[in-house]
């Protein structure tokens, strides 16, 4: 039997593994999980596993807040022995995380394939850690899922040209790796799945009272917005003025949490009118949210494709963003770091095209990927 490696950390990938390890088991192929415990509050790691009915890691290397290296370095730790005793196929990371990067690396160092699920996506501001977790994961992998055609066109332009998008069984020995594909989007596979569910057993509007289209969900998380206390201090005022002219709720990021906690301003932003603080929420609790919410404000790359795949407005607190088909569908735009006047912004947007949706392919980037890698282990 096909043995695969696993390695998730952080919130959205406990997410996207949903739709892989279902479509891994239809194939026959065995998956042994790693966490690296990247997150590792309950809100963050724990319930995801518990709602989705994810399966348990096989190993757990607790590794926690750290300074990017540290992280990395004890990640690369935990992971080598790991992998070197259960000799994988292949090992699977996915986006753009420190545990993405720590995946990819230890098992390159190894010889074994890697797979990067939502490869190819660029920032173009290498200031970001993410930005380099990604660009160092996809110059190590021998298999690079991407979500979209635009990611493709990306790593093109660095120099990847095996592209195996339209060839339904490739073969690495006519075709060496390192392969590119546009498979689509493994989020939009999970939302669709999850979209009714989330309707039917989510009793987040009734617990905060509130009513469709009557208010926003704000997120923030990013380094880039929450390492300055000032710059996080600027967002907020601008957030608190949105919540004068309509309710919004805010589930907010640790990360986010320990700053203001750090500076004693979490309770003045809460108990501003209209501003709902919350803790971080489930993934069904904040589908069935978004779903409802008159628009987004955020800057996690996650919720700017949930808002275009559900028609629901998005304001990017950010100067860039790596999915720029949101954008050009009309649904996201970016209002930069120092936004100013978000009501008025959100009073002048639309729902995106849902014709860009089809974009993030057709919802079963799950299972092309798990074709691609029995095709790629299978010589
Ligand atoms: C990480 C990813 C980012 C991804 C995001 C999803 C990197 C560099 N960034 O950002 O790409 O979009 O996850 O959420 O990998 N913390 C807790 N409890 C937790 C988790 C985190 O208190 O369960 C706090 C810690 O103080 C930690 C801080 O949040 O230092 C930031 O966590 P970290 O994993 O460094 O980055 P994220 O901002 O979550």
């Amino acid at each position: 039997m096909i043995q695969v490696f696993t390695v998730l950390g952080a919130r959205p990938q406990f997410i996207k593994s949903w739709a892989l390890s279902r479509a891994l088991t239809s194939c026959g192929i065995q998956e042994f999980v790693a966490h690296t415990g990247q997150h590792y509050d309950d809100d963050m790691s724990e319930v995801f596993f518990r709602e989705l009915g994810l399966r348990p890691p096989d190993v757990h290397l607790n590794v926690r807040s750290a300074s990017h290296a540290q992280m990395t370095a004890r990640m690369l730790e935990g992971l080598e022995p790991a992998m070197r005793d259960r000799k994988p196929r292949a090992v699977i990371v996915y986006g753009d995380t420190n545990s993405t990067l720590a995946g990819a690396l230890a098992a390159a160092k190894l010889g074994i394939p890697v797979v990067h699920v939502e490869a190819g996506l660029r920032s173009f501001n290498r200031s970001m850690p993410e930005e380099v977790n990604r660009v160092v994961t996809d110059h190590v992998s021998d298999l690079l899922c991407c979500p979209t055609a635009a990611a493709v066109a990306n790593l093109a332009r660095e120099g990847f040209d095996h592209d195996v998008t339209s060839t339904s069984e490739p073969d690495v020995r006519q075709l060496p790796s390192p392969w590119i594909a546009n498979v689509g989007d493994v989020m939009l596979d999970v939302l669709r799945h999850f979209r009714e569910v989330a309707a039917s057993r989510s009793t987040m509007l009734d617990r905060l009272a509130l009513s469709p289209r009557q208010y926003v969900v704000a997120t923030l998380h990013r380094a880039e917005n929450t390492a300055d206390a000032e710059q996080l201090a600027s967002l907020l005022e601008e957030i608190a003025a949105l919540a004068r002219s309509i309710r919004v709720v805010f589930p907010m990021h640790p990360r986010t949490r320990a700053v203001l906690d750090g500076a004693d301003a979490y309770e003045r932003f809460a108990s501003q009118p209209g501003v709902t603080a919350i803790e971080p929420v489930s993934y069904l609790d904040l589908l069935h949210l978004n779903a409802n919410a008159r628009g987004i404000v955020t800057d996690s790359g996650g919720l700017q494709k949930e808002a275009l795949f559900l028609g629901v407005p998005c304001l990017t607190v950010r100067d860039e963003t790596e999915w720029a088909e949101t954008v050009e569908a009309g649904g996201n735009r970016l209002v930069g770091r120092r936004p100013s006047n978000l009501a008025g912004a959100l009073e002048h947007m639309t729902t995106g095209s849902s014709a860009f949706v089809d974009k993030f392919g057709a919802g079963d980037a799950a299972g092309r990927i798990a074709g691609l890698i029995r095709a790629l282990v299978r010589a």
